[in-house]
């Protein structure tokens, strides 16, 4: 065939998706991708080449929601330039700043053609055709399309299973939601009214995902909720199942070798979930369980349903069935009320518990939730000044916790070239970033690594032998 005779293909067109917060984000922007092919998008990483920008947010601290509003700034701006050069750019906002503030992002950033919630991806191409049919209105006459129900149906059977592609640019992790939503309502969190009530996906699409994912050469699994452990999906025969009972369910999938999974509350920590921890080797042992304070006031007002010693003695349950595993943890400072000995209260459940890695955060108002009415607010520079203290000493914890896996052999899954030329680099079973000269022959496959120095973030090690 001359080249006169090649069919011309249509050229297709680019999404650039910008994810912020959670990884429940990060595992839903993959989805939208997902959702946009049949329309012809393709993702890219460059956004100066998209027609179309998605910004998939989240609102659960207020400079989360901040940084959204002057993202849409700039890409006003890029929407200019593409236009003065005859293009056009499309900006949608998705996610939690969405599904909170739908018609203020309508109303404050005209620019934006599609506002919609987290549980609305699956009418993403239907959203799109419905914004571009508007293209050439009057810019008076030109409404946002805006999604933010919280329907019935499952979103997840309405999205197109995972592609094959997109998978394997993930690599050799992947994350799989599970659960969404929370039914917690802890007085300072947005999740409840963001991301609506909590939603279990049904066993057989978890392991059907499960299975393709594995098939397509991921390794290691993260199941990912808002409440995780709080899963309870039905199996083929309708009955109830846990995390722990799927846990199970998942080690029988051959090719899978580690399972993780984040984000939990201590209140659904079960047994069956802590025997799992006990009996299954790749149930990796490293937790994420906040606790957010360590007083019991602040708990009760913060509506965590546990207090400090409830805590405590669930690591020490969950430290008998599995005694190599870490812990990691949310702490929020200056909830409203909280005084210096609510502080130190907090500094010291992080002395007793011992944790291998935190996230900690000044406290800041949520519209809509309780909190929100509180007085008695707690100044900003001792909300920084706690900060500071809280992180010396998770640091601390950190770096004695990285100093206490030198002389180990830890199994490490090499996943990615190191940052120095003839380096690899991978993650133990403790979540921390390992890297070890060795040929990228070894990428792909888990094996046996000795610990042989720490720097601030990583471990260093020296290959000890493939693993079988
Ligand atoms: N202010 C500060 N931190 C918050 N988090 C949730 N809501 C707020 C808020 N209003 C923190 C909690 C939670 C983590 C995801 O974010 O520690 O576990
Ligand atoms: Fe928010 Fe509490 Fe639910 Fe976690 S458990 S998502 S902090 S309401």
């Amino acid at each position: 065939m001359s080249d006169t005779e090649t069919p011309i293909q249509p050229a297709s067109r680019r999404v650039f998706i910008k994810t912020y917060g959670c990884q429940m984000n990060v595992y839903d922007s993959d989805r939208m991708a997902d959702a946009l092919a049949p329309r012809g998008y393709v993702p890219t990483q460059e956004i100066g080449e998209a027609d179309l920008v998605l910004l998939n947010t989240c609102h659960i601290r207020e400079k989360a929601s901040e940084k959204v509003f002057s993202e849409l700034g700039r890409l006003k701006d890029l929407q200019g330039e593409k236009r003065a050069a005859g293009g056009d750019l499309m900006i949608g906002v998705a996610g939690c700043v969405a599904q909170a503030e739908g018609e203020e992002i309508a109303r404050r950033a005209p620019v934006v053609v599609m506002v919609f919630g987290p549980q609305a991806y699956h009418r993403l191409p239907d959203m799109l055709d419905r914004a571009q049919a508007q293209r050439h209105l009057h810019p008076s006459l030109k409404r946002a399309v805006i999604d933010t129900d919280f329907p019935q149906e499952d979103k997840f059977e309405h999205l197109p299973p995972a592609k094959k592609e997109v998978t394997i640019k993930r690599g050799l992790t992947a994350f799989l939601t599970v659960q969404e939503g929370c039914d917690k309502f802890c007085s300072f969190c947005v999740v409840p009214y963001t991301r609506g009530a909590e939603v279990s996906r049904p066993v057989a699409q978890i392991l059907g995902e499960a299975r393709n994912l594995v098939e397509a050469g991921v390794k290691e699994i993260t199941l990912l909720g808002q409440n995780v452990n709080a899963y309870h999906g039905l199996d083929a025969a309708g009955r109830s199942i846990g995390l722990g009972e799927l846990a199970f369910l998942l080690a029988d999938i051959p090719g899978l070798e580690r399972l993780r999974y984040t984000t939990s509350h201590p209140r659904d920590m079960d047994d069956a979930l802590i025997a799992a921890h006990r009996d299954l080797p790749l149930l990796m042992p490293y937790l994420h369980l906040p606790v957010q304070s360590g007083s019991d006031r602040i708990l009760k007002a913060m509506n965590r349903k546990h207090t400090a010693a409830d805590y405590l003695h669930l690591i020490d349950r969950i430290k008998t069935a599995r005694p190599d595993m870490a812990l990691s943890g949310d702490f929020i400072v200056g909830f409203p009320g909280e005084t210096e000995q609510d502080f130190e209260d907090t500094l010291t459940i992080i002395r007793q518990t011992g944790y291998a890695s935190a996230f900690s955060f000044k406290y800041s108002t949520r519209p809509g939730t309780p909190g929100a009415s509180l007085g008695d607010q707690v100044q900003e520079e001792i909300k920084t000044e706690r900060l500071h203290r809280l992180q010396e000493l998770v640091n601390n914890q950190t770096s004695a916790f990285h100093a206490s896996c030198v002389g180990k052999t830890l199994p490490v899954l090499i996943e990615r070239h190191g940052r120095m030329p003839g380096q690899v680099g991978g993650r133990s079973p403790y979540l921390q970033a390992v890297h070890l000269e060795g040929s990228t022959d070894l990428i792909g496959a888990i094996h046996q690594v000795e610990i042989i120095g720490t720097s601030t973030n990583s471990l260093e090690g020296r290959l000890v032998a493939a693993a079988a």
